[in-house]
């Protein structure tokens, strides 16, 4: 594939600090593979096996500044993490060459992963692995944030099965910040049972990671420019980015892949679909593979989300793929009327936009057919759950101008009776969203807004989702795109909805997270402890 998201031209700058040594092991791991993403290769081809007694993979990785060509002019001051393996397969990393974004780890099932951060930046920061089954010590809660100059050794073995996960900073208060900076990577797993379908790899395995900027005059990135606005809305950018560029144009061969989408923004949500209605093909979500491969017209996608597409683009000459109207929220009932909440981005959550478009070449593989048997998935039963009757609920609702969980807000070691739970317990946890819908008493401002809401150490299924009648008109613009087959670690709330999910803590015992996924919602406090006990 000879896609722009993949040149070897444009090489990451560094400013400041270290910058050759930096340089030179960002290019280390640039391998041919870097140019030609055959690096997916190695552990997706049928036949290699993996093994929990194979070698640890370790990996260099430092965040720092740096500068990228992102606009056409001036480059933009970014944050990114640059790596380099330092003992294991280097095929293991996968770099995004010219991009901001972090590499992409390519690891398997069982995989022992040694990751040495090292903290170049003005700023604390640690790294969380989204969606991995890993101790609390390993899973980047903001009280082991690393001051700058400092280091913090990772040490864990992959126990999640194949899927895309992903990882990005996590300290306290300046997530959002980090990460819209530029600091977040893939990691992407692979196993045997994903192994022997023959799904799209190498060059045909696309990740793709969707991000939303604002940018000044001097292409600057810039951050929070509204004020109180943007902390309530979440931070809105007016350009698309795909893997760290803009107008993404996607050449690829004339055969089936396989596109693995992430939404990296910090708050926007997007309603993907194909431009001329081609139903979007849905084999994988957060936690991979999916029983089935399902169909939708369109499909939800909010921040921290993860869908993987299959498409057959052997039939085509190209394809759009855009993100179609919604109500996205952020209106305002109350005392407030809509010209001051519109005082926000230009581009409000809900408006339609394009994400990338692709260009179909020359022939490629010939294309197997998907198979209609994916993977198995043990359902979880609501008469296991320890309080079927009676789920733990979280109510999610506005207080003075922040977004509250049961009327609190994050605590860096507070964990309420309420927040508790048993190690190997199956539960029901069941999120409300109240805000907007006259949540009652808040006076000033009575809110609209969607949470997408996030449990670390865990994957979850989503059972149930009930609307509020008053919002039923809005929620029919989103709920045909929720994908709620398949393993999950984040679920989209909407204004008016709860959400069941269940989910079993049956990995370690320790103090997790759980948050709004929009970044500026979780900075501003919309996040908790919960603590696993054995
Ligand atoms: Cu990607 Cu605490 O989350
Ligand atoms: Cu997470
Ligand atoms: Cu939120």
């Amino acid at each position: 594939m000879t896609s722009k998201l993949f040149t070897r031209r444009d090489f990451l700058k560094l400013a400041g600090v270290g910058a050759g040594t930096l340089a030179l092991s960002a290019c280390g791991v640039t391998l041919p593979a870097a140019a030609d993403p055959q690096t997916g290769v190695a552990v997706s081809t049928p036949g290699i096996t993996p093994s929990p007694t194979s070698p640890a993979l370790i990996v260099d990785l430092t965040a720092a500044r740096a500068t990228v060509p992102i606009l056409s002019g001036a480059e933009t001051p970014v944050w990114g993490y640059q790596a380099s393996v330092r003992e294991g397969a280097a095929e293991s990393l996968q770099v995004l060459d010219g991009s901001y974004l972090g590499p992409i780890f390519r690891v398997k099932h069982g995989q022992r992963i040694q990751v040495k951060l090292k903290n170049e930046l003005p700023d604390p920061t640690i790294i969380h692995w989204h969606g991995l089954r890993i101790p609390e010590e390993m899973d980047g809660h903001p009280r082991y944030a690393i001051a700058p100059g400092k280091t913090f050794d990772y040490d864990f073995t992959v126990q999640n099965r194949a899927g895309m996960y992903w990882f990005h900073p996590h300290p306290h208060q300046l997530t959002g910040q980090q990460a819209y900076y530029g600091l977040a990577g893939l990691f992407i797993v692979s196993d045997d049972e994903e192994n022997a379908l023959g799904l799209p790899s190498g060059e045909y395995d696309l990740p793709l990671v969707i991000q939303d900027r604002l940018f000044d005059a001097a292409n600057r990135m810039v951050y929070m420019v509204n004020g109180m606005m943007d902390q309530m809305t979440g931070f809105l950018g007016d350009t698309i980015l795909v893997n760290g560029k803009p107008d993404t144009i996607l050449d690829v061969k004339a055969s089936a892949y396989r596109l693995r989408l992430l939404n990296g923004s910090n708050s926007r949500i997007y309603k993907l679909a194909w431009q001329d209605g081609t139903p979007l093909t849905v084999i994988a979500t957060d936690g991979g593979l999916l029983e089935t491969p399902v169909t939708r017209d369109y499909v939800m996608l909010a921040p921290g989300e993860r869908v993987e597409l299959w498409m057959d683009f052997s039939t085509r000459n190209d394809a759009k793929l855009v993100s179609l109207a919604f109500d996205g929220g952020g209106s305002a009932g109350g005392m407030m009327g809509g010209g001051m909440m519109g005082g926000g981005s230009t581009l409000p959550n809900g408006v339609p936009l394009d994400i990338l478009r692709v260009r179909v070449g020359e022939k490629g593989e010939p294309v197997s057919p998907l198979p209609q048997r994916l993977s198995s998935i043990a359902r979880h039963r609501m008469e296991d759950a320890v309080n079927g009757k009676n789920p733990r609920s979280f109510t999610l609702a506005m207080q003075g101008m922040i977004h509250t969980i049961n009327g609190r807000v994050f605590e860096m070691d507070a964990v309420a009776n309420d927040e508790i739970v048993r190690l190997g317990d199956l539960e029901v946890w069941e999120f409300v969203n109240l805000e907007g819908g006259g949540g009652g008493g808040m006076g000033m401002m009575n809110m609209e807004m969607p949470h997408p809401m996030h449990m670390h150490g865990v994957q979850f299924q989503v059972v149930e989702r009930q609307i509020d009648r008053n919002f039923r008109k809005q929620y029919e613009q989103v709920s045909a795109g929720f994908v709620d087959e398949g393993w999950k670690d984040t679920v989209l709330v909407m204004p008016g909805e709860s959400v069941k999910v269940l989910v079993r803590f049956e990995d370690f015992a320790g103090t997790f997270l759980y948050h709004c996924h929009n970044l500026e919602h979780e900075d501003a406090g919309m996040m908790r402890n919960y603590r696993v006990e054995s």
